[in-house]
């Protein structure tokens, strides 16, 4: 590839720092094998299909520089292919990829993978069974001086110290996941990609492993993109997930926005339990057969019928005796998970749907149980489809707010 001139491929800046093993000295940033500044990853329409398969179809992201970013979508939603696309292991069909304002894909450009300084730790077990620890963590880098403190520097780094010279086999599946991680670490990347690494994991290692390859990374100073199909995981590691759906990114955002203010039921659904309800908005407020409920997201027309999103955590059951205010309510089953409990409930209200509230493990619930129910702080809504057509926005002038 001939970049243009004064055009900022990374090719042209990249290829100088030697590649892969192209270690980035502590020199002055006028260098030119300083690392590039960069200001975080975009994509723009990343198409790509494998024969008439359409897999993305127009993937717009952006990662922040230094940020940790998730991104989480059903099997098969094309999760592996954008990061195989991230890395230059795949070609996108359309779009761009840019890494810091500088093009790593488009029409015109595809930069090699191993010039892209951007580390990739693969969905399946990805080390070398006949190297060691070191062997594989030094794998991308050259023979020279100062090799082996460099690959102490990362198997510390990683928690991994002492192990050097033992072999894949001999290692748990965590410490395994932790080389591959320091392997793609020791290229020193700008960006880290992670394609499900703890899914071979059971539950305890799991929390630990997320714990200490993000603590890694972001020691690094690296940008990361985990992928995952595991909700739990993308929303206590990620400072941004996007969602994948479609192909496209159907949303983006802080762990705590995705999780209460989704963009559509379905998005609600994928990330957590919901209890879907329908309702009428009054400005700020909403009246449900749950009773008036507060809106998150500020005022909305009068009389607009809306669906409200109630997390499960946000049902406070009450069981008799004394019973408390809210809505009657009989418990169908309750699902006993040690730290807390998923009850599952039905209403006095036959039209209503069955609800789903998440109390604390602690709390005896039987299935028949008599108890009251009530929603506890703001809730999110959206306005039904149907909403503009049965019911118009009031008069210019009309009052918002709950009627009197
Ligand atoms: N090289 C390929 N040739 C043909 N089809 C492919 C190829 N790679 C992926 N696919 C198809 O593209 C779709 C997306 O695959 P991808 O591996 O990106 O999904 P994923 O989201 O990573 O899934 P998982 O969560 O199961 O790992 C799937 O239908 C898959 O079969
Ligand atoms: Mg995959």
């Amino acid at each position: 590839m001939t970049p243009e001139p004064g055009t900022p491929v990374a090719a042209g800046r990249t290829a100088s720092a030697g590649g892969p093993s192209g270690s980035v000295p502590s020199a002055p940033p006028a260098s030119r094998d300083a690392p590039i500044a960069t200001e975080g990853l975009t994509t723009s329409a990343l198409h790509k299909a494998f024969g008439d398969h359409p897999v993305l179809r127009g993937v717009d992201l952006t990662v922040p520089d230094g940020a940790f970013a998730a991104v989480l979508g059903a099997s098969g939603s094309g999760k592996t292919t954008l990061l195989r696309i991230l890395a230059g292991f795949e070609q996108p069909d359309r779009g761009v990829v840019a890494v810091g304002g500088v093009i790593l894909d488009d029409d015109h450009h595809h930069v090699r993978a191993e010039r892209r300084r951007i580390g990739y730790v693969p969905q399946e077990g990805s080390l070398f069974p006949h190297l060691t620890v070191e062997g594989n963590v030094g794998f991308g880098l050259r023979a020279r001086e100062g090799r082996e403190a460099e690959i102490a520097e990362l198997l510390e780094r990683v928690g991994l110290s002492g192990l050097g010279h033992r072999y894949p086999h001999q290692l748990s599946g965590g410490q395994q996941q932790r080389v591959a991680l320091a392997r793609a670490l020791a290229v020193r990347p700008h960006i880290v990609l992670l394609d499900e690494p703890f899914a071979s994991l059971d539950a305890g290692l799991r929390a630990t492993v997320r714990a200490d390859v993000r603590a890694a990374v972001q020691r690094s100073g690296a940008t990361a993109i985990l992928v995952t199909h595991d909700q739990d995981e993308a929303l206590s590691i990620a400072d941004l997930v996007a969602v994948i759906r479609d192909g496209v990114v159907a949303q983006a955002a802080s762990p705590r926005d995705l999780y209460e203010s989704p963009v559509d039921p379905d998005l609600a659904r994928f990330v957590g339990e919901a209890n879907l309800v329908e309702g009428t908005s009054y400005g700020s407020t909403a009246e449900t057969s749950l009773g008036w409920l507060e809106l998150r997201d500020g005022h909305r027309p009068a009389r607009q019928q809306i669906t409200v999103l109630v997390r499960p955590e946000q049902l406070r059951v009450t069981p008799p005796p004394g019973g408390g205010p809210g809505v009657a309510a009989r418990v169908v089953e309750a699902g006993f998970h040690g730290h807390d409990a998923l009850v599952h409930l039905v209403t006095e209200d036959a039209a209503a749907a069955p609800m789903i509230a998440r109390v604390v493990g602690g709390m005896k619930l039987e299935a028949g149980a008599r108890v009251t129910i009530k929603v506890v702080g703001p809730v999110h809504c959206w306005p039904r489809p149907s909403a503009g057509a049965a019911n118009p926005e009031p008069p210019a002038g009309e009052e918002e707010g709950e009627p009197a």
